[in-house]
């Protein structure tokens, strides 16, 4: 059983920069993001805990091997305590029990990189906190839980001395998300080349705006911040955009000829379409909603990084064939040995000149998170 690091002094919830992964659509890329940006973090030197908060478990399965229920239920089993609903049921099962850190799972291949554990039946837990968020009727019962998950990941950084805490999280409006961002330091809004994304894009400028007066609401409200896991009171910030997985115009003929040569570059004029419709989006609407509600950085922090045109961290076209191979080795694609990447010849160059580019990306990517993440912006 995994030892649970005690200490019943309250945490420091600024002392580490949590940033959570967040789109309402689903399959943006918020899970792959999350894994190689973690390990680029980590790589640079910070310690980062990544968070699997979605109940579908893709990082937690990514990160520990897991292809199936039964071997995250005897992960369960075997190590009790070790995941984030375990870590929650103090409060949400009102145990007579204080919430404890995690001791988290190290991730092969670095040591400055832990997961915390998804899992699948988190989402028992939405209903009684959707509850607890709706400010009222006899909350009194109910006032340890908007703090709680809080709670858990600073008390679960505190003991990892963690700079970073990545959240992944599911593709919902659910309570959990609402809860998981609002308490956040910062977010991430990954996007696919698509309508789906545009309209996503549209519809967070109205989800944020009534997310914000509630977390304002909540904050002020003294049966929270009296709780046994005060609710904190932080204006998330958002750091930027990210699009991922569009297809690029062709470069050489080698990929089309062996089929298998994954590429990166200009994308390709269906897919810069939809990135320049996401860009006007985020400009003309999400921006304004944001900027109105203080959920921005100042306009000088988002030019210090060169992003303050669209607001588009990274630009990421599709891996290709990295990714399968990436998923099987448990490494981000820009890691990929020449014998994991199975590939010789003209296609193997290029394969290598795409890892290049990939692992310049994440590193620039893990370059502006942390610049634009070194002063306090919270408020
Ligand atoms: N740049 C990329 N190139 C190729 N495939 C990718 C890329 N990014 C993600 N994928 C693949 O696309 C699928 C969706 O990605 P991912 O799981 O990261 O999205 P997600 O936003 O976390 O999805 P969900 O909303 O279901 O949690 C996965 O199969 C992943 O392996
Ligand atoms: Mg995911």
């Amino acid at each position: 059983m995994a030892k649970h690091p005690k200490s019943s002094a309250k945490p420091d919830q600024k002392q580490v920069k949590r940033i959570a992964l967040f789109n309402h659509k689903g399959g943006v890329s918020k899970t792959t993001t999350t894994f190689n940006l973690g390990w680029m973090l980590a790589s640079k030197g910070h310690r980062v805990v990544m968070v699997d908060s979605d109940p579908q478990c893709s990082l937690s399965g990514l990160v520990l091997g897991y292809k199936g229920q039964d071997e995250f239920e005897k992960f369960y089993k075997t190590q009790p305590g070790r995941n984030i609903r375990d870590g929650l049921s103090p409060a949400f099962e009102s145990r007579p029990k204080e919430i404890e850190g995690i001791k988290c799972v190290p991730v092969k291949g670095n040591d400055n990189l832990f997961l915390l554990p998804g899992h699948i039946r988190l989402s028992e837990y939405e209903v009684s906190l959707g509850m607890a968020q709706e400010l009222s009727g006899t909350i009194q019962t109910l006032q340890n839980l908007p703090g709680s998950i809080s709670y858990l990941l600073a008390k679960t950084a505190e003991f990892h001395k963690a700079e970073y805490i990545l959240i992944d999280m599911n593709p919902s409006l659910s309570s959990i998300n609402q809860n998981i961002l609002m308490t956040s330091d910062y977010f991430i809004v990954p996007t696919s080349p698509d309508y789906f994304s545009v309209m996503a894009i549209d519809s967070l400028a109205t989800v944020f705006p009534r997310w914000r007066a509630w977390s304002k609401k909540a904050g002020s409200m003294p049966v929270f911040h009296e709780a046994a896991y005060p609710f904190p009171t932080i204006v998330p910030k958002f750091l930027g955009t990210i699009v991922q997985k569009y297809r690029v115009r062709d470069r050489s003929t080698a990929s089309q000829e062996e089929g298998s040569a994954p590429t990166s570059g200009t994308p390709a004029a269906g897919f810069q379409k939809w990135i320049n419709e996401i860009n006007a989006k985020v400009i003309n609407t999400l921006l304004p909603v944001l900027r109105q509600h203080e959920m921005t950085l100042s306009d000088a922090e988002y030019h210090k990084v060169g992003i303050e045109k669209d607001y588009c961290l990274a630009s990421i076209s599709d891996f290709n064939s990295l990714i399968a191979k990436a998923q099987e080795h448990q490494v981000p694609v820009f890691l990929l040995t020449k014998e994991q990447i199975r590939l010789s010849g003209k296609v193997l160059n290029l394969t290598n000149e795409s890892k290049d580019i990939f692992e310049r990306i994440f590193s620039t990517l893990a370059d502006e998170v942390i610049e634009m993440t070194t002063d306090d912006h919270g408020s």
